[in-house]
C-alpha cells in the first residue's frame, strides 16, 4: 500500500527519497511522485508506473533539494492517473499520505466554498488545502497540521513540507504506519525502516495520534492530546543486505529457500531453554494460565496460520478455539468472553483489518491479548499484552512465504506452551516435540530439494484457468493457503476445499482441464482422502499429489505424484506447504507475471 519518504537535510536529498521509494516498491503502488524544495519553490514530479520512471524524470529534470517528501500511490479515490499522483500541493504546502480520509467529501464542500479548487479526485487533496487554509493565519506548518488532522477522519500517516520553511518537515500518524529515523543532523521520515536503512537504523516509532515538528538537528512530538511526548530512539537489527536480492531472480524465490533459517531463528529459543510461557513476554505465565478459550484474528496467509493452530491447539491443549476473518470480526455482533485470548497473527503487525479487529475486542472488555508477528516495533505488537516475533527477516514479496511458515512454528510453540500450562504433556513428550522442532529446518532443506520436479509440474499449468485444491484435517489450511497463493501471483483461479466436501458441490467443476492438487501426507485420515481422490479420477480430473514417503499412492498416467520426506507428524503443514509455494512461483514464471509485485495487490494493507 502507498510508501511515504521525506527527508531534511544538507545535501540533495532528491537521491535518497528515490532510493527509499525504490525499498518502499514491494508494498504495492501504481504511481509515484515527490516535491523538492528549492530556493523557496517546491519543485513537484510525479509519473504513474514505476518508481524508475520518477526517477529518470528527476534526472532528467535536474530536480534537488535538501528537503523533500515522496510518496507510491496504491489507487484508492480516483484512478491511477499523474493528477491523483502524491504529493499534492495547495499554495505553497505539499503533504504525501498513506490511508483514507472518510470524511473528505464534506471537508472538500467545505473548502470550495472558501475557494480552494480541487485538481485531483484523492481524498488527500482535501489535506494539502485545510493545512494551508490554516497555515495562511498562523504562519506555522506544525500548528496548521495540528489543526488540519483535527478535522481527519479515517486513517492517515501524513508528512508535510511547505516552500517558505526549507529545513522543516512535519509528520503526523493515526492509523497508519510511520516512523522517524535519526541522522546526524539530518532527518527522515518512512513507511517502514527498510526504507531508510542505507542512512539509518535508529529510529521513532511514531504513536496514534502523534504529530511531530522534525528539523536538521531537533524532533518534537506531541501527542494526541497535544502534549510533549517523549519517543525512544530505537536500533533496528535490520541490515542493509537483509533486503537485497542477491544470487535469486526474485524476493518470493529468496523468501522461500530462506525459510529453514527462518524456522531455526523463530525456534531457536524454544529448543534451546524448552517450553516456557516466558516466551510471549514476561505475563506469559499469568495470562496463559487464565485463559478458557482462543480467537484468532488475521487476514489472508496470517489466517490460514490461525486455521492450522486451531487444529493444533485443540488436539495438544484442549482449548476450544475459533478463527476469524479480521475484517468479519470487526463488524459482527460478537459475545465477548472475559477468559478469551485474543490472538492476532499478522507479518506486518500493520494490517488496518487485523489491528481494529483487536482494537475492537479491546472495546469489547477483552483484556487478554497476544501478537504473533514478524515487525517487532509495529502497531500490533504494541497494542497487545503479548507477544511472540517471528524472525523471519523482512519479507518483500507480496505473496507471504517464510512468514508463514514461521508464524505456524510460533502457533506450535504456544500449543506445547498451553499444553504445558495444563499438564497435558509430560517431560518425555516435550523432549520429543523439541527433537522435531530442531529436525524441522533439515526436513525443509529436503523439501526445497524437489524444486525441479515442482517446477516440471508448474509446466501443466501455464495454459490452465481454474485449479482446484484439496486437503483434510490439519491440511485443509495448507490447501487454502496453495490456493491462495496460486490466485495470488500467477492471476489462475483456485479454490481450496477439504476433499471430504468435493461430493457436496464441487466434484461438479472437476474434468480433464480442471487440475486437482491433493495434498496427502500418511496420517489418519489417508484411506479417506484416496476416496477422494478415486472420485476425482473416475471423472477424469488430472491429479497433483504431494505425499510422504511412506504414503502408498501410485504415479500412473494423470496422477503425478512428489514425494516429502517421512511423516512429519503434527509439524507436517509446515512442510507441506512448501511445495505450493513453488508451484505458485513456477507457475508465475511459466505465465510470465509481475511475481514480486502481483497486479491490484499491495503488501502491507494499511487501509480497511
Ligand atoms: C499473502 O500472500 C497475502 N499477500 C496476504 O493475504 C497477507 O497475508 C494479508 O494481507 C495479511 O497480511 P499481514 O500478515 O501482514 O497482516
Amino acid at each position: 500500500m502507498c510508501g511515504i519518504i521525506g527527508a531534511v537535510a544538507q545535501r540533495n536529498v532528491a537521491p535518497i527519497l528515490i532510493e527509499g521509494l525504490k525499498r518502499l516498491e514491494y508494498r504495492g503502488y501504481d504511481s509515484a511522485g515527490v516535491a523538492l524544495l528549492q530556493q523557496q519553490e517546491i519543485h513537484r514530479i510525479r509519473t504513474t508506473g514505476r518508481v524508475v520512471t520518477l526517477e529518470e524524470a528527476v534526472r532528467k529534470q535536474g530536480a534537488h533539494g535538501i528537503t523533500g517528501i515522496a510518496h507510491t500511490r496504491w489507487a484508492t479515490h480516483g484512478a491511477p492517473t499523474e493528477d491523483n499522483a502524491h504529493p499534492h500541493v495547495s499554495g505553497g504546502i505539499a503533504v504525501v499520505h498513506n490511508g483514507i480520509i472518510e470524511n473528505h467529501e464534506v471537508l472538500r464542500a467545505e473548502l470550495r466554498q472558501a475557494g480552494y479548487v480541487f485538481v485531483s479526485q484523492t481524498d488527500t487533496e482535501v489535506i494539502a488545502h485545510l493545512v494551508h487554509f490554516y497555515f495562511k493565519t498562523s504562519q506555522d506548518l506544525f500548528a496548521a497540521t495540528r489543526e488540519a488532522v483535527a478535522r481527519l477522519h479515517g486513517a492517515y500517516a501524513i508528512g508535510v513540507v511547505c516552500n517558505s520553511m526549507p529545513n522543516k518537515l512535519v509528520a503526523a500518524r493515526q492509523g497508519s504506519p510511520l516512523l522517524i529515523g535519526v541522522g546526524v543532523e539530518e532527518h527522515f521520515i518512512a513507511s517502514d525502516a527498510s526504507a531508510l536503512l542505507p542512512v539509518t537504523q535508529r529510529f521513532i516509532y511514531l504513536e496514534d495520534g502523534d504529530i511531530a515538528e522534525i528539523g536538521l538537528t531537533s524532533i518534537a512530538v506531541q501527542d494526541k492530546n497535544g502534549q510533549p511526548a517523549e519517543r525512544e530512539i530505537m536500533q533496528s537489527e535490520m541490515r542493509p543486505e537483509m533486503v537485497e536480492l542477491g544470487e535469486y531472480r526474485h524476493y518470493m524465490q529468496k523468501e522461500i529457500h530462506e525459510q529453514p533459517r527462518a524456522l531455526s531463528d523463530t525456534l531457536q529459543e524454544l529448543v534451546t531453554n524448552g517450553i516456557q510461557p516466558m516466551l510471549y513476554g514476561p505475563e506469559g505465565e499469568s495470562v496463559l494460565s487464565s485463559i478458557e478459550r482462543i480467537t484468532f484474528l488475521a487476514c489472508g496467509t496470517s489466517y490460514h496460520a490461525a486455521l492450522t493452530a486451531r487444529y493444533w491447539i485443540e488436539a495438544l491443549a484442549g482449548i476450544p478455539c475459533n478463527a476469524e476473518i479480521a475484517s468479519e470480526y470487526r463488524y459482527r455482533t460478537s459475545v465477548p468472553d472475559p477468559k478469551a485470548l485474543i490472538v492476532t497473527i499478522s507479518q506486518s503487525g500493520e494490517t488496518a483489518d487485523t489491528l481494529s479487529a483487536l482494537k475492537h475486542a479491546q472495546s469489547l472488555g477483552h483484556n487478554y491479548s497476544l501478537a504473533i508477528c514478524n515487525v517487532s516495533e509495529s502497531a500490533l505488537v504494541r497494542e497487545s499484552r503479548l507477544n511472540m516475533i517471528t524472525r523471519a527477516g523482512p519479507e518483500i514479496g507480496v505473496a507471504s512465504t517464510k512468514a508463514f511458515t514461521t508464524q505456524l512454528a510460533a502457533l506450535f510453540t504456544l500449543a506445547l506452551v498451553l499444553a504445558k500450562l495444563r499438564g497435558k504433556i509430560d517431560a518425555a513428550a516435550e523432549q520429543k516435540h523439541l527433537e522435531a522442532l530442531r529436525a524441522l529446518p533439515g526436513q525443509m532443506q529436503r523439501v526445497l530439494a524437489l524444486e525441479g520436479q515442482i517446477q516440471k509440474w508448474s509446466e501443466h499449468f501455464a495454459e490452465k484457468q481454474h485449479a482446484l485444491f484439496l486437503g483434510r484435517g490439519l491440511h485443509y489450511p495448507i490447501a487454502l493457503e496453495g490456493a491462495l497463493k496460486l490466485k495470488e501471483i500467477s492471476y489462475i483461479h483456485a479454490e481450496a476445499y477439504p476433499a471430504g466436501e468435493l461430493k457436496h458441490g464441487p466434484l461438479a467443476l472437476v474434468d480433464k482441464d480442471m487440475p486437482v492438487i491433493a495434498i496427502a501426507p500418511n496420517d489418519a485420515l489417508l484411506e479417506k482422502l484416496k476416496s477422494n481422490l478415486q472420485e476425482v479420477r473416475a471423472r477424469g480430473g488430472e491429479l497433483y499429489v504431494v505425499v510422504d514417503e511412506d504414503t502408498h499412492i501410485q504415479e500412473m498416467d494423470e496422477i503425478h505424484k512428489i514425494t516429502l520426506p517421512l511423516h512429519a507428524g503434527w509439524l507436517s503443514p509446515i512442510l507441506h506447504v512448501v511445495p505450493l509455494q513453488m508451484l505458485s512461483y513456477h507457475a508465475a514464471l511459466q505465465k510470465g507475471t509481475d511475481v514480486d509485485k502481483p497486479r491490484n495487490l499491495a503488501k502491507s494493507v494499511t487501509v480497511e
